[in-house]
Formats: structure tokens, sequence, C-alpha cells
């Protein structure tokens, strides 16, 4: 079964043609970063004319290099959400267009279910039940993964996003956006217990639950109240930040895998790229017998093969949608 997938919630203009919701044919995805660096983030009114003006190339450049057409295709899967509105309804309008002009099935697609799917799409060997920890630009959140479609959210960011919080520390340290990859590669060369920052830890409420906004005001502090001759290098205070981020990450993941009794840690999401992240939960999982799954890089940030892989599961479980599908910017799992 070929189905076709459209992503469009953030600054990535995304399409993908996927097989059986395994098979990758095609996998296409037009970055906004450029249009944005300018402002140090994402303007959600030129996301959305971005998006309008390459949607259709993008699913053309699909359907080539997949050697397929629209005959060919069986359904459309599309994100209608979390994201920005104006982005999503770029996406959703082409994909409703799509799936009426070609008498095909239109499917909405939950985006964070899709970040938690990268995993399952290049191993064929993964099966629930797993913990999964979704980092990325807008979310952070530990998901005890039952089976696919059914979820329990055991914890989520109480300020800032994990993704939120490396472009935050790296437009303090002037480093350009997006910040994650820039602060992951210069962290190479530094080193972690330079500064201390901190971890947070919370005390009330879900142990699961994750705050940033504690480590990233102290490299604000930091930065604005070390003298001169006494700040760390660039190096240092990258890969300091990044250890205090990791550490919390990892350990809570850890932690709920433990809860929940099960051997499988699944990373997704943009900050899943984290070279760091990777390693440290690969190390750490490994001397507890837990297997850690992370998909490649491309599959870590935003694209449409996740999309258009749980179109298939989604199909399979009876998920139809009609074409008063809308954009849901605030949609959780
Ligand atoms: O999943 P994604 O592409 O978009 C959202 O759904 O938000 O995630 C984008 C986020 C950005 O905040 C970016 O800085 C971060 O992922 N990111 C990284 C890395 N690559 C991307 N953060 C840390 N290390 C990286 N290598
Ligand atoms: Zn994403």
């Amino acid at each position: 079964m070929l189905i076709l997938g459209i992503e469009t919630s953030c600054d990535e203009t995304a399409a993908a043609v996927v097989e059986d919701g395994r098979e990758i044919l095609s996998s296409c995805v037009a970055s906004q970063v450029e249009d944005h660096k300018a402002f140090g983030g994402v303007v959600p009114e030129i996301a959305s004319r971005k998006h309008l003006e390459t949607i259709n190339f993008v699913v053309e450049q699909a359907l080539g290099e997949a050697k397929v057409d629209f005959n060919d295709l069986q359904a459309a899967a599309v994100t209608y959400g979390p994201g920005l509105a104006g982005a999503l309804l770029i996406g959703i309008q082409t994909a409703k267009a799509i799936s009426f002009v070609h008498k095909i099935p239109l499917i909405g697609i939950n985006h964070l279910e899709g970040h938690i799917y990268s995993a399952f799409l290049e191993d064929s060997t993964l099966s629930p039940p797993a913990i999964a920890l979704i980092v990325s630009g807008g979310h952070t959140s530990l998901v005890y993964v039952k089976d696919l479609g059914d979820y329990e959210v055991l914890g989520q960011t109480r300020d800032d996003a994990a993704g939120e919080v490396f472009d935050k520390v790296a437009r303090m340290m002037d480093l350009g956006y997006p910040g994650g990859p820039i602060i992951d590669s210069l962290a190479k060369k530094g080193d972690v217990k330079a500064v201390k920052f901190p971890q947070a830890r919370l005390k009330s409420g879900s142990p699961f639950d994750f705050s940033f906004s504690g480590v990233k005001t102290s490299v604000l502090y930091y930065l604005r109240y070390t003298k001169k001759d006494e700040v760390a290098s660039k190096e240092d205070i990258a890969a300091s930040f990044q250890y205090a981020v990791v550490e919390t990450l990892v350990k809570k993941s850890l932690a709920a895998a433990k809860e929940k009794k099960t051997d499988k840690i699944i990373l997704g999401g943009g900050v899943a790229a984290n070279s760091y992240l990777r390693q440290v939960l690969k190390e750490r999982a490994g001397k507890e017998g837990i297997s850690a799954y992370s998909p490649s890089l491309s599959f870590c940030t935003d694209n449409a093969a996740m999309i258009a892989g749980l179109g298939f599961v989604r199909y399979n479980l009876g998920d139809r949608s009609s074409f008063s599908l809308n954009a849901c910017p605030n949609l959780s799992l």
C-alpha cells in the first residue's frame, strides 16, 4: 500500500511516499531555515507563505523520486497538529485536494505520534511496549508506548521545550540559529565539567516532568556576571550546558523505563539528532540492559516519511478523516 505523507507543521515543507508503513520510497524536505535565520526563530506568517510557495514542488519531487504518480497512491496522510495554525493549514488543504481529486482516503496525523513512529519506520525488529522520549523545538514529552496508537504521557516540560532551550542559549551566546546543531558541534571540543549548570529536580508533581528554565537562566547569569578573563570558552560553556540538559533527559528516561518495566527507549524529535544525547543514552541504557533506538538524523528532525509510515498504521486501525479536518495547533497525544 503506497501512502503519500505531507508535513508542514513548522518550518520544513515535506512530502514522502512510503510503502506498507516501512519502505521509504522517497522523503523530500525543503527547509526554511534560511528564511527565518535573520529573525532568530520561526516567523509563523513567513512559514505559511513559504509552505504555500513550495508544497506543490515538494509533492511532485516526492512522487518523482518514488517513481510513482497520483494514481498509484492509496491514501494521503497529513500532519494536522500540533504546530503553527497557518503552516498546518497549507499541508492539510493540499492533502484534501489530492484526496478529493484522486478519490483516496485522507488521514490526519498527530505530529508527536509521527516522531514516535520514526524509530519504527527504520527498524522492523522494534515493537512496543517502549518508552519514547520526544524532544523537539516545541515539545518535550516522556511517553509510555503500550502499543502503536495507545499512549500514556508520563511527563512533559513545564516551561521551555528541550530544543527551544538549545536555541535560546545559542542566541545568548551569539552562535546563530538553529542553536541545537551548533551547540552540538561546539560541545564536542569542550569540557562537560567546566561550568556547573543546574539539572532540574522537580519536587512536586510528576517525577517525569521537565523544567529547563533554571538551566537557561543560569547560563544567562553566567554570561552576564562572570568576569571577562574568567569566562570559560564557548566550547566549554556549550558542553557544560548540553551536559546538564542531556543528564536530565537520560536519567528521567531510564527511570521511566524502570517504572514501566520495559527494556526499550525510543528517541524522537529534532533534539534526538544530538550526538551527545544519542551516545549517553545508548551507553547508560546498555548498562541497565535497556536498548536505545535513535532514528537516523534525517528522521529525527521534521520529515514526511514518519507521517506517511504512521498513515499506514492509522489506516489499518480504521482511521479516516473527513474534509472538515482542521488544524489543531495544540493537539496532544
Ligand atoms: O522536530 P524538529 O525538527 O521541529 C519541531 O517539531 O520542533 O526540532 C527542531 C529543534 C530545534 O530546536 C533544533 O535546535 C533542535 O531541534 N535540534 C537539535 C539538534 N538538531 C536539531 N538540538 C540539539 N542537538 C542537535 N544536533
Ligand atoms: Zn517535530
